[in-house]
């Protein structure tokens, strides 16, 4: 399996020096419950990547604070300072490229964004949502899953395309629906599983085992026509 080119044009070894890791940006606009699972990682010399900027579209997301404890920089533009969708893409792609990212991580980032954006970092924008795309997408999963009685839920990573929620699959981390629990209980149990999976899904593109070719992902150099399914209690 080839390693995936580096920024300069330069081939991605494996066990790679510290100055051509591969260079995150983690996207968020809340609680940030998965930018703490990539920087848990990053403590205990898991994470494949190195967090370079952790960005958020609102100020009071308590992401930032997490990010400000672990050391990382961190930026903040409000999208409200801006007319329109595709000109905040583009005042955020301006500060994102001052931190040279190889990938963007939405986790939580609660905007769509535009073909702009989406283009100009084809194939390097990972996003995780919380069902078993594609069913769910949207929001709030939890609740429609238990309203329609279903016997398995969880999150999938996946590459994020101008579909919404609807860009080549990657990983999912399953679960068995207990009837008995809440929406809420059931989000409990499926962040635990994303905390788990999502860094796992960064580790595979830092590797080189993990790209997108023509529209699909590519997992050790085959296309992924299912996502790798794993299941969790
Ligand atoms: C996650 O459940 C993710 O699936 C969805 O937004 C939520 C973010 O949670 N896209 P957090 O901010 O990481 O705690």
């Amino acid at each position: 399996m080839a390693p995936r080119p580096g920024r300069n044009g330069s081939r991605r070894s494996k066990v790679s020096l510290s100055s051509s890791r591969c260079r995150v940006a983690i996207l968020i606009s809340g609680s940030g419950s998965n930018l703490q699972s990539f920087i848990d990682r990053a403590a205990s010399g898991k994470l494949a990547v190195d967090i370079a900027i952790v960005f958020s579209n609102r100020v009071d997301a308590y992401g930032l604070t997490r990010a400000g404890n672990a050391g990382i920089s961190t930026r903040c533009l409000e999208h409200s300072d801006y007319p329109n969708r595709e000109s905040f893409d583009q005042a955020l792609a301006q500060k994102l490229d001052q931190h040279q990212p190889d990938l963007l991580v939405l986790a939580g980032f609660m905007r769509i964004l535009s073909p702009w954006i989406v283009d100009h970092y084809k194939g390097k924008i990972l996003n995780i949502h919380p069902a078993l795309l594609p069913a769910y997408p949207g929001l709030n999963t939890h609740q429609r899953v238990l309203d329609a009685n279903e016997k398995w839920h969880g999150s999938t990573v996946h590459f994020v395309t101008d579909e919404l929620d609807g860009g080549p699959r990657i990983l999912q981390g399953r679960l068995r629906v207990d009837h008995r629990e809440s929406a809420e209980d059931l989000a409990k149990r499926v962040q635990s599983v994303e905390h788990q999976i999502y860094p796992e899904a960064a580790n595979w593109f830092a590797e080189g085992r993990l790209e997108f070719r023509n529209g699909e992902a590519m997992f050790d150099g085959k296309p992924l026509a299912e996502p790798i399914v794993k299941d969790f209690e």
